[in-house]
């Protein structure tokens, strides 16, 4: 394909996107019918096409407090090649979208995430650490990024804070080899620094997907990036933890980061508090 009938293309598909439509397929030239011709097919569920790599986050809807009013979305500007018709050189044969069956499964997607050098912490990282646990869980938890153990082991909260994750569990009678848990960044920051915007940006993809995948009831987002990220919540956590917000079709509860209360032992009673707020959710489900 030349590259003018690419950037073509390219530019009506994303004008379809933006419609919802995903799915096309051609028509074979019937009598009379002398141009290529294609049709779009139903809009594909978005429950079933995971979000492509460069998607934004889905945007949640808050549950507890109040709905606020919708934000306009931003439309970007079509460009101009999409408000004249179709190229008779179009074939779209020639670049047919991948078929897919169904939703994706966890392993397809850490095979997609390979040796991953998306970004500026693939160099230090020793492990990759995509996520463990029960691919059906109903609970998904989601931490902030592998820390020194995790790296080491490759697993998910293995260190400090992932024993008082386990212990909480415990309290309320949930096992770790029931639920999925995963982080927003899924190589260690070096120093266990928050992870920067850009390395949010390159991995959350694979979080949302992984979501997608589990189709998890309830996700409990441990600490401020993990709600930045899933839920587009900026205020202070302290604030807005205990609460529980909407996800697409999946709930969402923010808590603090079980090494917050490391640090802060004295504040343990408000983890074991949303703890048992997702003990009771979950026995409603
Ligand atoms: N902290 C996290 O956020 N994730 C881990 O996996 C371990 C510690």
């Amino acid at each position: 394909m030349d590259e003018q009938t690419r950037k073509e293309l390219t530019a009506w598909l994303e004008f379809y996107q933006e419609l919802g439509i995903e799915g096309f397929y051609r028509r074979k030239p019937g009598a009379g019918e002398t141009q290529p011709h294609f049709e779009a097919a139903q809009p594909a569920q978005p429950a079933v096409a995971p979000p492509p790599k460069s998607a934004a986050p889905p945007m949640p809807t808050r549950a507890v407090p109040a709905p606020e009013p919708p934000k306009p979305v931003a439309h970007a500007t079509l460009p101009p090649a999409v408000i004249r018709p179709p190229s008779p050189a179009f074939n779209l044969f020639e670049a047919p979208p991948p078929p897919r069956s169904g939703p994706e499964t966890l392993e397809q997607i850490r095979e997609d995430l390979g040796d991953c050098r998306r970004c500026k912490l693939a160099p230090t990282r020793k492990t990759i650490v995509f996520g463990d646990g029960n691919p059906h869980a109903k609970l998904v938890f989601i931490g902030e990024g592998p820390g020194a153990d995790e790296d080491e082991q490759g697993i998910p909260f293995v260190g400090r804070a992932g024993k008082l994750l386990n212990r909480m569990m415990q309290t309320v009678g949930l096992k770790r080899e029931d639920v999925y848990i995963c982080n927003v960044v899924k190589c260690r920051p070096p120093g266990n620094r928050t992870p920067e915007k850009d390395e949010v940006d390159s991995c959350s993809p694979f979080l949302y997907r992984q979501i997608e995948a589990i189709k998890p009831r309830l996700i409990c987002c441990l600490g401020a990036p993990a709600v930045r990220t899933v839920l587009g919540i900026k205020e202070g956590i302290t604030k807005i933890r205990g609460q529980f917000y909407n996800f697409g079709s999946t709930k969402a509860l923010a808590t603090v980061h079980p090494a917050y209360i490391l640090r802060n032992p004295r504040e343990e009673k408000i983890l074991r508090e949303d703890f048992e707020k997702i003990r009771d959710f979950l026995k409603g489900v």
